[in-house]
């Protein structure tokens, strides 16, 4: 059975009696659909039967620009208690606190908010400037509402992963950090809210992206250049200037060198229509020169 808590008094006396096993957490915004469910799944798995699987659901002020879809990001925590139970992962405990519990004295506060530092600033961060200091402030102030021993998050907010292991590492958070790979649709398009706001044609559109990243992860053994060149093509054919295409070195972020050869990360950010996509993909690349040395 589910129990649904909407301050942290109600959530204090549900996590008053420890489980017989680990506790984990699922942190959304809500509109939850099936790459969620495969989070809370992930999250079972973790803990076992007797442990506890906690989903926090809530839309976080501080990680929206103020041109961005924060009023109308969809709620509707009925369709998102729905959406879980249907999905048969057992949930002990949602946590749908609004912004008054999360930050009392909001607009004025938090005045003290988590740096993501220069690693923020890159790709997302670059056109969603301060995007990444809101979600680690949130991501900590639920990690120390919860107390887990366990978070679980999409791959497919890459940036945002490897943020928030860096702030666990480098803040001594006493939690696990565990990446769940992409869900995507049979049309191949990364699971995500925002798809939501695509049109028929627009939906049709943003198939390229996935295809771009599989046509450059397809190239990874003719090197870096060519895994670029290939994923852009991709991007071009479905007339689709991207924010940034980029592969990266997975631990850094840091664009990789034209003589890379290991494990590298495509990624990738366009706009389809009004609404802003991102995607990517592990790429196993092999430096071109390996083979004439
Ligand atoms: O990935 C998200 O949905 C959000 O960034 C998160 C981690 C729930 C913080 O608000």
């Amino acid at each position: 059975m589910t129990t649904l808590v909407r301050t942290r008094a109600e959530l204090d006396a549900a996590l008053a009696s420890p489980p017989r096993g680990r506790r984990a957490v699922v942190m959304t915004m809500g509109a939850l659909h099936s790459g969620h469910t495969s989070l809370v799944h992930a999250a079972r798995d973790l803990v076992g039967p007797h442990g506890q699987v906690v989903v926090t659901v809530f839309v976080n002020p501080l990680q929206f620009g103020p041109n961005e879809d924060f009023a109308q990001y969809p709620r509707d925590l009925e369709a998102d208690l729905a959406t879980l139970a249907a999905s048969g992962a057992a949930v002990d405990l949602v946590l749908a606190p609004d912004v008054a519990e999360v930050y009392p004295g909001y607009p004025d506060a938090p005045l003290v908010r988590v740096s993501a530092g220069r690693l923020g600033e890159v790709l997302e961060g670059a056109s969603r400037p301060g995007h990444f200091d809101g979600v680690l402030t949130v991501v900590l102030k639920l990690l120390h509402l919860v107390q887990p021993d366990v978070a679980v998050f999409g791959e497919k907010d890459a940036q945002q992963l490897l943020l928030i292991r860096r702030m666990v590492t480098d803040l001594d958070v006493p939690v696990e950090v565990v990446g769940v790979p992409i869900a995507r649709a049979d049309d191949g398009v990364a699971l995500s809210s925002r798809n939501a706001y695509l049109s028929a044609a627009e939906r049709e559109s943003a198939r390229a992206l996935s295809g771009a990243l599989r046509a450059g992860a397809a190239a990874g053994a003719l090197g870096a250049e060519a895994v670029r060149a290939a994923a852009q093509e991709v991007l071009a054919e479905a007339c689709l200037t991207p924010d940034y295409l980029r592969l990266v070195d997975p631990t850094t972020v840091d664009e990789v060198p034209s003589d890379h050869g290991g494990p590298a990360l495509l990624l990738v950010a366009a706009r389809v229509g009004t609404t802003r996509l991102i995607d990517n993909m592990a790429v196993q690349v092999t430096d071109p020169g390996e083979t004439t040395r």
